[in-house]
């Protein structure tokens, strides 16, 4: 007998990325990291884009091998045109196509506004903001030229930006952050009505607390983590595993309906938790 799994097509997916190819920028460390091996062991051929820390790169460039796809690692700032017109070149070269684009690169530089200098202001907006602009352009671009392959997904291609929390919690003392992700926000919104029409899915992912080293300060001592985990319904700080999950799914067909929409991966961190005592 044919069970349910073997006899739908949509719920025998797995690996759900075959014969896909992705970009995951700054995917040397922490939530790029994590997503670029999750699509690997999904089955695409990843480029590892980073911009500092080649060794940890190459590391993932390993992992990823290790599952029988392609990968290789790019060092480039995503923020600076050129480099990222660059590293498309490559990837077309070597992979000769994309199929998902994973626009991950992000930073903090924290300061009360009143300390907050130019340059700071500037350089997250450049990589957070601008970064995804000029990464989605070139993943656009190709979709467009190449157009539909029915035999590799039901769109023509998938772009998923990283956003966060932030995109809709304001954040004292980090207003060059929030106002980045609030404009990832109406970047993704934006793109999606844009290149629906043209069969591009452009979603986001918006992760919560996750162990990673941009926000060490805010989980290495007990302390520290107790006073994180009130922020956090679920009472978890997230894995980077997490959100690859998430980003895997999003970009495959089980989700081919969905578009323009933020998946947040927070443990219920939007849920406005001081208001389950206070109000
Ligand atoms: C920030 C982290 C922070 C988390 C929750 C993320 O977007 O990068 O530093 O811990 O949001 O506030």
């Amino acid at each position: 007998m044919t069970s349910r799994v073997d006899s739908d097509r949509r719920f025998v997916s797995l690996p759900l990325l075959r014969g896909q190819r992705a970009l995951v920028t700054g995917a040397n460390s922490g939530i790029g990291k994590a997503t670029a091996i999750g699509l690997g062991r999904a089955g695409a051929d990843v480029v590892v884009n980073y911009v500092v820390g080649r060794e940890e790169a190459d590391e993932v460039v390993k992992e990823i091998e290790g599952f029988g796809v392609r990968a290789f690692a790019h060092e480039a700032d995503v923020s600076d045109e050129g480099q990222v017109v660059g590293m498309f070149a490559r990837m077309f070269e070597e992979f000769g196509t994309i199929d998902v684009l994973v626009a991950n690169a992000g930073l903090q530089r924290d300061a009360a506004l009143t300390e907050m200098t130019v340059e700071q202001w500037h350089k997250v907006l450049d990589v957070n903001l601008t970064g995804q602009f000029l990464c989605a352009r070139e993943a656009a671009k190709e979709f467009l030229r190449r157009g539909i392959v029915p035999e590799v997904s039901r769109a023509v291609g998938k772009i998923i930006c990283m956003s966060s929390v932030h995109q809709i919690i304001p954040w004292s003392g980090h207003v060059n952050y929030a106002a980045s992700k609030g404009g990832v926000l109406m970047l993704m919104q934006t793109l999606a009505q844009e290149l629906g029409p043209h069969g591009i899915r452009v979603n986001a992912v918006a992760p919560g607390a996750i162990r990673t080293p941009i926000n060490r300060s805010a989980w290495d001592t007990p302390e520290a983590e107790a006073d994180l985990l009130k922020l956090i319904p679920y009472r978890r700080v997230g894995d980077p595993e997490d959100i690859a999950d998430a980003v895997t799914v999003l970009a495959s067909d089980l989700m081919d309906y969905v578009v323009g929409t933020t998946l947040f991966v927070d443990g219920g961190m939007t849920l406005f938790p001081g208001f389950a005592t206070g109000g």
